[in-house]
């Protein structure tokens, strides 16, 4: 056992390569910042559900749009603040400029669609990454591809009722959040874990 435990430290001084792979986080800690991330993400997936859910049933799409307009940035803001961290969605073709992607989410949400054309199930697609800023603090960021349900297509497909489209335009007037169809990737959960 000694004998071994020697040897590997050997290794490990010897070959910078390995002093490399020693410096990276245990893989235990990257699955449980990746489930905080996902807890954090799947909370306010369920949230922004129900919210559209119930605001489609009672008023319809052209309610529905004023609801998610003024309540989504809310709502991810509440479950950020609670879990300590920061949890948004972002696309490609957002239709809130808020929403809009920084460079790394950009990168991740193009190699997605790469990975997507390359028949890989939207549930597939999750990625993260450990980032050092100047000051040496940490922060884990994960990615969760979201995918387009037919229930999506109203206020994001191809064919879009006249006052729905007038709505969205009134509202987000750079829009970019239309011609999505069923099994597209409509966007991602994108969530900022601070670690140090
Ligand atoms: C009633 C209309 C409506 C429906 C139906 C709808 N959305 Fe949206 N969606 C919106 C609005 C409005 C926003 C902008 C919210 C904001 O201001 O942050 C939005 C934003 C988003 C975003 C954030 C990125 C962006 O474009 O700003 C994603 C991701 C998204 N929707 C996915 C979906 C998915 C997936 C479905 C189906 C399960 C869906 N939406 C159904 C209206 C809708």
């Amino acid at each position: 056992m000694t004998l071994r435990i020697t040897a590997i430290s050997i290794l490990f001084l010897a070959i910078p390569g390995l002093l490399l792979i020693a410096a990276e986080p245990a893989a235990d800690d990257v699955q449980t910042w990746r489930a905080t991330c996902q807890a954090a993400m799947n909370k306010l997936g369920g949230e922004l559900k129900a919210t559209l859910q119930e605001s489609l049933n009672e008023h319809g799409p052209i309610g529905a749009l004023d609801k998610c307009s003024v309540a989504a940035t809310p709502i991810a803001e509440t479950i950020s603040t609670e879990e300590g961290l920061l949890v948004a969605r972002t696309s490609l073709k957002p239709r809130n400029g808020k929403n809009a992607p920084d460079d790394w989410e950009r990168r991740t949400l193009e190699v997605f669609e790469k990975r997507h054309a390359a028949k890989e199930q939207i549930e597939d697609l999750e990625a993260w990454t450990i980032i050092t800023d100047d000051e040496g603090h940490r922060t884990f960021r994960y990615m969760k591809a979201i995918g387009t349900l037919p229930l999506c297509l109203k206020c994001h497909g191809r064919k879009i009722d006249a006052e729905v489209a007038l709505k969205v335009a009134e509202l987000y007037p750079n829009d970019m959040a239309t011609g999505f169809k069923a099994g597209d990737i409509r966007g991602a959960f994108t969530v900022k874990l601070p670690l140090d």
